[in-house]
C-alpha cells in the first residue's frame, strides 16, 4: 500500500489506470473484511451508479480498532487538547478507545438505534465526538455531524432531511473565550424535528440545561447502564456509512452520502501515502470532526493506519496566537494539517510566538481546504517547516472521501500554490464551456473526473437525481467537481477556485443561494445577491447587495445591515455572515430577468475598470449607482 520513491508512484499510477480493479484489490488485501468481495467495481456515470467490493463485508471500527489491540493497545489512540490549556488533556489509547465506543455504540441501542438509523451529532471537538462517530459505525448507524458553528434552523433542516432518530450533543463548547450553549440551540432545533426520539447529552461546560423527561438522557448516566460488549455489525461495502451536508450553488445544503468498504480504503490509502505517515508518529489535523477534512484525516485515515491523532477543542488564537505551535512543541507532533486561513491569520501576528516554541519534531506540512497564496505557502514553510518539511497542498472534496490531487510528501516536487498531481486512481480531465476535453500541458479549463475512485460520494441522501444533476449532468460521462484548473507545463495541477456560485470562505464551504435566502428571510428586503470577493486572511468574504422596502422601517441603513446579519445567523449560522452589505435599489439584470452576477464579482473585487459588455441589461444605469456606492 506504500509508496516510497517517485518511481513507485508513477508505477503506481500507471498500474491503477491500466488495471483499477486490480489495482485497488490488491489495496483493499490491506485491510480486515468479514467476507471477500466478488467484483471489485462495477460503474457508470450516468445514472450515475458506483459499487466498489461488490458482496465484501466488514466493519470500518473492526479496522480502525479491534485489529490494532493486539499490536497496539496500548499506544495513544487519540489525544485530546483542551480549549484551555491549563485543563488537563486526556490520551485515549487503543484499547481504552474501543472500550469507550463499545460502551457508547450499547447506549445508542439501548435507546433504540438498530442498523440503519440516522443519527445526528452536534458536538464540540471533545473525545466523545470520535467516540459517538465510531459508536454509530459499530452498530451500523449511519451519522450524519453537523459543525457546532450552524444555527437550530441549519441542525433542524439536516434532521428532517436525513429524518434522524437520535441526536447526540452537549450542554456547552468552550471555543476561545466563549461558551456556545449547544443543548438550547438543539432544543430549538427540535420543536420542528418529529422524527426524533431521544438526546443524549454529555456535559462539557455543565451550563443549565433543559432535559425533556422521556427523550434526553444524560451521556455519562447512560454510559453506566452497559457493558462494553458490543460486537460490530456486519456491514456490506456499499452499506450507508455516514452523510455530510455540503453547499451547493442552489437550495439547501445536500447529504453527500459515503459508503463502508470503499470509503474506508480511500480515506485510509490517502492518509498513509499522501502523508508519509510511519508508525508511532503523532498527526495533527486542526480541521472540526463537523467537516469532511475531521471525518477522513482525525478519525478514519489515521485510525484506520494504527496512527495518533489530536483532537484539539480549541482555536489557534487562544489564549494567544501561539496555540498551534504550544501543541506542536507539547505533543511533538509530527505531521500538522491546517487551512490557508490559519497560516494568514497567524503570520500576521509575526515570528515571536513560533520561534519560543520547539518545532523541531515536524516533519510534514499539509493545507487544505481553498487555495493558498504563494506568501503564504513561504511563510509555512519557511518558519513552520523551517524549510525542511515537504508541504502537501491537498485538493479535495466533501463528496471526494479524501485527497485526490496533492503531492505525496518528501517524494513528489512541490511548487508553491500547486496540488501537483493526481494520486493514484485519480484520472482528472480538464473540459471546456461545452464539455470538449482541453488536452496537453500549458492550458486551463473546468476540472472533472473520468473515472471512480473508491471514495467517490455514492448518492445525495433522498434524492439520488440532484447527485446526478449536481455532479453528473453538466458534462455527460465526467464527475465535474465545480472547480477551475491549470495544468502548467510539467503537467502540475494547481486549482484556482469554485467556477460555480459556492464561496470558500475561511475554508467552510457556503452557496450563496442559502445566503440569499436567508438575507430574503430578514423583513424588509426585497430581494438580495451574494458573491464572494477576494478577501486576505479568510480567502474569500462574502459580498451582498441587497434591495429594501422603502427606508427599511425607519431605521438607518447601519441599524438594518446588524440586523440582516442577525437574521443570517439564525438562519444559516455565524458562518455565512456577509462581511459587507451595500443597499442597492436595483440589481443588473437580462432582459430575462437573469442577475448578472460577473458584474456584482467585479464591482466587489474592486475591478470596475472593465465589466464588460453592459448593453444586454434591462436597466444598464443601475451599474453605475452600485459602483459609486461599492464598499
Ligand atoms: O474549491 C475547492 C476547495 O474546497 C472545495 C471543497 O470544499 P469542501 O467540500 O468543504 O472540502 C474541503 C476540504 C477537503 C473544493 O471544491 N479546496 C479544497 N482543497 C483545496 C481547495 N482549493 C484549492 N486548493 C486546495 N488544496
Amino acid at each position: 500500500m506504500r509508496i516510497r520513491t517517485f518511481d513507485e508512484y508513477q508505477t503506481a499510477y500507471q498500474k491503477s489506470v491500466d488495471d483499477p480493479e486490480e489495482f485497488w484489490a490488491e489495496i483493499a488485501q490491506n485491510f480486515q473484511w468479514r467476507k471477500p468481495w466478488t467484483k471489485t467495481l462495477q460503474w457508470n456515470f450516468t445514472e450515475p451508479s458506483v459499487k466498489w467490493f461488490i458482496g465484501g463485508k466488514l466493519n470500518i471500527t473492526e479496522n480502525c480498532l479491534d485489529r490494532h489491540l493486539a499490536e497496539r493497545g496500548d499506544q495513544p489512540a487519540i489525544i485530546w487538547e483542551p480549549n484551555d490549556p491549563n485543563e488537563a488533556g486526556v490520551t485515549l489509547t487503543y484499547r481504552m478507545l474501543f472500550d469507550q465506543v463499545c460502551r457508547f455504540a450499547n447506549v445508542l441501542k439501548r435507546n433504540g438505534v438498530v442498523k440503519g438509523d440516522r443519527v445526528c451529532i452536534y458536538l464540540p471537538m471533545v473525545p466523545e465526538l470520535a467516540i459517538a462517530v465510531l459508536a454509530c459505525a459499530r452498530i451500523g448507524a449511519v451519522h450524519s455531524v453537523v459543525f457546532g458553528g450552524f444555527s437550530a434552523q441549519s441542525i433542524a433542516d439536516r434532521i428532517n432531511d436525513a429524518q434522524c432518530k437520535v441526536v447526540v450533543t452537549a450542554d456547552g463548547a468552550y471555543r476561545g473565550n466563549k461558551e456556545i450553549p449547544l443543548k438550547s440551540t438543539v432544543d430549538d432545533a427540535l420543536i420542528g424535528c418529529p422524527s426524533v426520539q431521544k438526546v443524549i447529552v454529555m456535559t462539557r461546560t455543565r451550563t443549565p440545561v433543559s432535559m425533556l423527561k422521556g427523550r434526553d438522557v444524560w451521556w455519562e448516566q447512560e454510559v453506566k447502564q452497559v457493558t462494553a460488549d458490543c460486537p460490530a455489525e456486519e456491514m456490506d461495502a456499499e452499506d450507508m456509512l455516514f452523510i455530510l451536508y455540503t453547499s451547493g450553488s442552489t437550495g439547501k445544503p445536500k447529504g453527500v452520502v459515503h459508503t463502508c468498504g470503499g470509503y474506508m480504503v480511500y480515506a485510509a490509502y490517502t492518509f498513509q501515502n499522501v502523508f508519509q505517515y510511519e508508525p508511532g508518529q503523532i498527526h495533527f489535523c486542526t480541521a472540526d470532526i463537523g467537516w469532511i477534512t475531521g471525518h477522513s484525516y482525525i478519525v478514519y485515515g489515521p485510525l484506520a493506519c494504527g496512527a495518533t491523532s489530536i483532537i484539539f477543542e480549541g482555536v489557534p488564537t487562544y489564549p494567544d496566537y501561539g496555540r498551534f505551535w504550544d501543541i506542536v512543541d507539547k505533543y511533538k507532533v509530527n505531521i500538522l494539517y491546517t487551512a490557508p486561513t490559519a497560516i494568514r491569520s497567524l503570520m500576521g501576528f509575526g515570528l515571536e510566538k513560533v520561534d519560543n516554541h520547539d518545532l523541531s519534531s515536524l516533519d510534514v506540512l499539509g493545507s487544505v481546504g481553498e487555495p493558498i497564496n504563494e506568501e503564504a505557502w513561504h511563510w509555512y514553510d519557511d518558519h513552520i517547516g523551517k524549510n525542511r518539511c515537504p508541504i502537501v497542498d491537498t485538493w479535495w472534496q466533501t463528496e471526494t472521501g479524501g485527497i485526490l490531487i496533492s503531492p505525496i510528501a518528501g517524494i513528489t516536487k512541490t511548487k508553491p500554490t500547486y496540488a501537483t498531481l493526481p494520486l493514484p486512481g485519480v484520472q482528472p480531465i480538464l473540459v471546456d464551456e461545452n464539455g470538449k476535453e482541453i488536452e496537453g500541458n500549458g492550458v486551463s479549463g473546468n476540472l472533472c473526473m473520468k473515472f471512480p475512485w473508491p471514495g467517490i460520494l455514492r448518492t445525495t441522501y433522498g434524492d439520488h437525481e440532484r447527485c446526478r444533476q449536481t455532479y453528473f449532468a453538466t458534462y455527460p460521462g465526467l464527475y465535474f467537481t465545480g472547480d477551475g484548473c491549470l495544468r502548467d507545463e510539467d503537467g502540475y495541477y494547481r486549482i484556482t477556485g469554485r467556477v460555480d456560485d459556492v464561496l470558500n470562505v475561511s475554508g467552510h464551504r457556503i452557496g450563496t443561494a442559502e445566503v440569499e435566502n436567508a438575507i430574503n428571510m430578514h423583513t424588509g428586503v426585497v430581494e438580495s445577491a451574494v458573491v464572494g470577493y477576494p478577501h486576505d486572511i479568510k480567502g474569500q468574504g462574502i459580498y451582498a447587495y441587497v434591495i429594501t422596502e422603502g427606508d427599511a422601517g425607519g431605521h438607518d441603513a447601519e441599524l438594518t445591515k446588524r440586523d440582516i446579519l442577525a437574521t443570517v445567523s439564525r438562519v444559516i449560522g455565524p458562518i455565512a455572515k456577509p462581511d459587507k452589505i451595500q443597499f442597492v435599489s436595483g440589481l443588473p439584470k437580462t432582459r430575462s430577468g437573469k442577475i448578472m452576477r460577473r458584474i456584482l464579482r467585479k464591482i466587489a473585487e474592486g475591478d470596475t475598470s472593465n465589466l464588460g459588455d453592459t448593453t444586454t441589461l434591462l436597466d444598464p444605469a443601475v451599474v453605475d449607482e452600485i459602483k459609486a456606492g461599492a464598499l
